[in-house]
């Protein structure tokens, strides 16, 4: 029988809290050196490899490598680092106790994953920064002002996780359960998928003989340009292009420049071409039946 589960509660004073990894990779990394930079304790990591939960201690004054389950018992707070599909078995792996707390850093995956902690005692929840976590010590870099989505059942563990993102000096989003898979679909407009339309339009410019690193060096201030519109002005009146100025033959030459590209190709560009006539007629860019005749040219 576990005594503890009664009577201890999560420590109230964040200063104290004592925090571990169970996982050194890339956000593993990125996340503990930003955290014992804000002054918190960062005591203990585990990894698959002895040699990365090494790397993560290693500027860490008083970080020590040790056993998932000595991470486990010598912490207050202990964040699950793994891959999304292991996050599950590690902490079925373990054994937990009340007055500790344990959080996964997966976008898509549920905090239920995290059950079995739940069930000894612990409170569960998700801290996922919403940033790409490639080079550690760049990710720590670019941490600050990046939105991090925080979920807890337990209202102590909230006011941990918000505590820890204002000191992070990021910005917190509470995100309701049940919410995980299309929270991270919206994600992915603003991360894969523009890689997925610059391969687009990478392939359009390699077609008279570009070099991606050419398209790219045209291309990349042109997206620049359009991310600063939308925090100017918005989504829809952020929206530069021929369909924000009512420019019919422009699509019109468009498609039968992209129709030799093969059907795929077509169908995508009419796909998207057909997002932004609402988005332009929103604006104020056009009217009712300039947008229908857009509509009608890509029905075509
Ligand atoms: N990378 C991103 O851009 C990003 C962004 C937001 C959220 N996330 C989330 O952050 C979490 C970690 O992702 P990541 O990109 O940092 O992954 P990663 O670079 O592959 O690192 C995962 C780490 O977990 C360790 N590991 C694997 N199985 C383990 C086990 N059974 N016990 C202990 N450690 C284990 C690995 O150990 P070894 O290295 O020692 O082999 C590795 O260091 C995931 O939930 C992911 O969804 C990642």
């Amino acid at each position: 029988m576990n005594t503890h589960q009664t009577v201890l509660t999560l420590p109230t004073d964040v200063a104290g809290v004592r925090i571990g990894f169970i996982g050194a990779g890339r956000l593993g990394q990125a996340l503990a050196w930003s955290l014992a930079h804000t002054g918190l304790k960062v005591v203990a990591v585990s990894s698959m490899l002895e040699e990365h939960a090494r790397a993560l201690a290693a500027p860490i004054a008083a970080c020590v490598c040790m056993s998932p389950q000595a991470v486990v018992d010598a912490c207050d707070l202990v964040f699950v680092t793994t891959p999304d599909s292991v996050i599950g078995a590690t902490c079925d792996s373990l054994t937990w106790h009340s007055g500790q707390a344990v959080v996964h850093c997966s976008g898509v995956t549920d905090v239920g994953v995290l059950t079995h902690a739940l069930t000894q005692g612990a409170s569960i929840g998700g801290f996922h920064p919403m940033q790409t976590f490639g080079d550690p010590h760049a990710a720590a870099q670019s941490l600050p002002g990046c939105t991090i989505t925080v979920e807890a059942g337990q209202a102590e563990l909230m006011q941990l996780l918000l505590a820890l993102v204002e000191r992070l000096h990021c910005v917190p989003n509470r995100l309701p359960a049940g919410m995980r898979g299309r929270y991270h679909a919206a994600a992915g407009y603003t991360s894969q998928f523009i890689n997925a339309l610059f391969d687009q339009a990478v392939r359009l410019w390699q077609t008279w003989g570009a070099t991606e690193e050419e398209a790219l060096r045209a291309l990349l201030p042109l997206a620049h340009g359009t991310l600063s519109a939308i925090q100017t002005a918005g989504v829809a009146c952020g929206m530069p292009g021929p369909v924000s100025r009512g420019d019919l033959s422009s699509i019109d030459k468009h498609l039968s420049a992209i129709t030799p590209m093969g059907p795929e190709m077509l169908d995508f560009y009419r796909t998207l071409c057909s997002v932004t006539v609402p988005l332009a007629r929103q604006a104020g860019g056009i009217d009712e039946v300039q947008a229908q005749k857009f509509i009608d040219l890509l029905k075509a």
